[in-house]
């Protein structure tokens, strides 16, 4: 693995959108595996600055989502589908038709999943996996305890998430309480990986994912066995990690 340590989010951004614009000349259509959360807000950012100006060129790109909540409507303001056009979509020259996210409104949520995985396969594999982490070192919405082969499938949200979540909701109990996301068998399958973090509240989730054992109990800690995975850290993300990382 490789551990990048920045000084801000604003450097994470820069790094992270140099690291894909690399990756992106090697092959067309290029498919980009993306997250939510407020973690890669600064990389979305800076790829729609250089998208805006010189490049790189989305119009060929295909995008699949790591996950969705179940039960709310596209458009709802939380939903991972409004939050991916408003932050990002609506400002690049992408085609819309080859955005995915899992629909987390469907009665068979495990045809969905069966669906996804199909979809991803179908198009030759992800090529960059972006994630972000939860306090709690999930990724995606695989929570501690997901097997570390699991793929896209319905999973309950423990209350640590619920709880991290609920600042984006009026209320604690408009959290929904179930989602669909890409398995951690389905991420390790992406050519690469990248992992963003931020803020000292990740530290301590942080460092047991790079420096302790491989766990389901912290599914972050399954990068360690992704022959491509790359760390884009802050610097207060990065405080309890022992090793000495370059
Ligand atoms: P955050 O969420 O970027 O809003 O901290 C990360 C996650 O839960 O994966």
């Amino acid at each position: 693995m490789k551990v990048i340590i920045v000084s801000d989010k604003n450097h994470m951004g820069q790094v992270a959108a140099d690291l894909i614009e690399t990756d992106m000349k090697n092959k067309t259509p290029y498919v980009l595996g993306l997250a939510t959360g407020s973690t890669p807000i600064p990389l979305y950012q800076e790829l729609i600055r250089r998208n805006q100006e010189t490049g790189p060129d989305f119009s060929t790109t295909v995008t699949f989502n790591l996950d969705e909540y179940v039960g709310l409507e596209a458009t709802h303001d939380q939903s991972y589908r409004y939050f991916m056009n408003q932050e990002f979509f609506d400002h690049i020259n992408i085609n819309k038709d080859s955005t995915f996210v899992p629909n987390g409104l469907s009665e068979n949520i495990e045809e969905v999943g069966k669906d996804y995985e199909k979809a991803i396969c179908g198009i030759g594999g992800i090529d960059y996996q972006v994630l972000g982490i939860g306090t709690n070192g999930h990724i995606g919405f695989n929570e501690p305890g997901s097997s570390l082969a699991s793929r896209t499938r319905k999973v309950r949200l423990t209350e640590n998430t619920i709880s991290d979540n609920s600042r984006f909701f009026e209320r604690k109990e408009d959290v929904p309480t179930e989602a669909i996301t890409m398995g951690i068998g389905t991420i390790l399958d992406a050519r690469k990986i990248m992992l963003l973090a931020s803020g000292s509240n990740k530290a301590e989730t942080i460092a047991k994912s790079i420096e302790g054992p491989i766990t389901a109990t912290i599914p972050a800690s399954s990068l360690q066995m992704h022959p491509d995975a790359t760390w884009v850290i802050t610097e207060d993300a990065a405080v309890n990690l022992q090793l000495e990382w370059d």
